[in-house]
């Protein structure tokens, strides 16, 4: 499996204009229902003082909910750079500035920019990346304490969902697409990474893992 697409269409598909609409709604209605509940999940582990590492984070929301919630300081590693005015926005207003380190990178491609933390969060991201054993492997060595992610329920909705917006993509001539990756495929690889499953949820398109270190940590 290729790392990625093209790493510059990610910022195509990811816009400003998608930044601003994410910002709007969070100052409006706060984080959505699942990355509420990962943040429960990382809450439950013990935040206190705790570092968190995002990958894919977006304009922020939910590291800046852990940080809220006790974390120390949070680091976020984004593909796109469309968010970073919005992300820089929202800082500004919470206060959290000087608490969150953000850079723009493909975590697969340059593992180097991600720093080990206590707890490591991906929220709708593995759906928009095609190499999961990559992504997910790397952000479970990173995570010496837990690890919180969220991905598409794999079901009839969700995947005709993606094949009619992968046709919209390939019209369009990208070659970036999104995937509903199997779940015990993906729960296979953080546990070849020493992670065990410790809780989990869904609604009607949105799946989250929560898994715990009981294994070695990762290099
Ligand atoms: C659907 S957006 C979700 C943004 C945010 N987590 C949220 O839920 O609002 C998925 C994000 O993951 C990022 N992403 C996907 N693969 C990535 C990778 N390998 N490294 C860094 N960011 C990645 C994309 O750039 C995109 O912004």
């Amino acid at each position: 499996m290729t790392a990625c697409c093209d790493p510059a269409e990610y910022d195509d598909v990811f816009t400003s204009k998608y930044a601003r609409r994410l910002a709007k709604s969070l100052r409006s209605s706060g984080l959505d229902d699942t990355a509420t509940k990962m943040a429960d999940f990382a809450t439950a582990q013990g935040l206190d003082g705790a570092t968190v590492l995002e990958i894919g984070g977006g304009v922020g929301g939910l590291h800046m909910e852990l940080l809220r919630r006790g974390a120390s300081q949070a680091t976020n590693i984004e593909l796109s750079t469309a968010y970073e005015g919005e992300a820089a926005r929202l800082l500004a207003e919470s206060g959290l500035a000087d608490r969150v380190s953000r850079r723009n990178a493909d975590v697969v491609a340059d593992p180097s920019v991600a720093p080990a933390a206590d707890v490591v969060v991906l929220h709708r991201v593995v759906c928009c990346y095609p190499d999961f054993p990559a992504l997910l492997g790397l952000a479970a060595d990173r995570a010496r304490r837990a690890l919180v992610f969220s991905y598409p329920r794999p079901r009839l909705l969700t995947r005709t969902e993606t094949v009619m917006e992968n046709l919209g993509y390939a019209v369009r001539r990208r070659t970036f697409r999104t995937f509903v990756h199997s779940p015990d495929a993906m729960l296979a690889v953080l546990a070849e990474h020493g992670h065990t499953p410790l809780d989990g949820g869904q609604n009607l398109r949105w799946q989250y893992s929560g898994t715990v270190r009981t294994g070695a940590e990762g290099p």
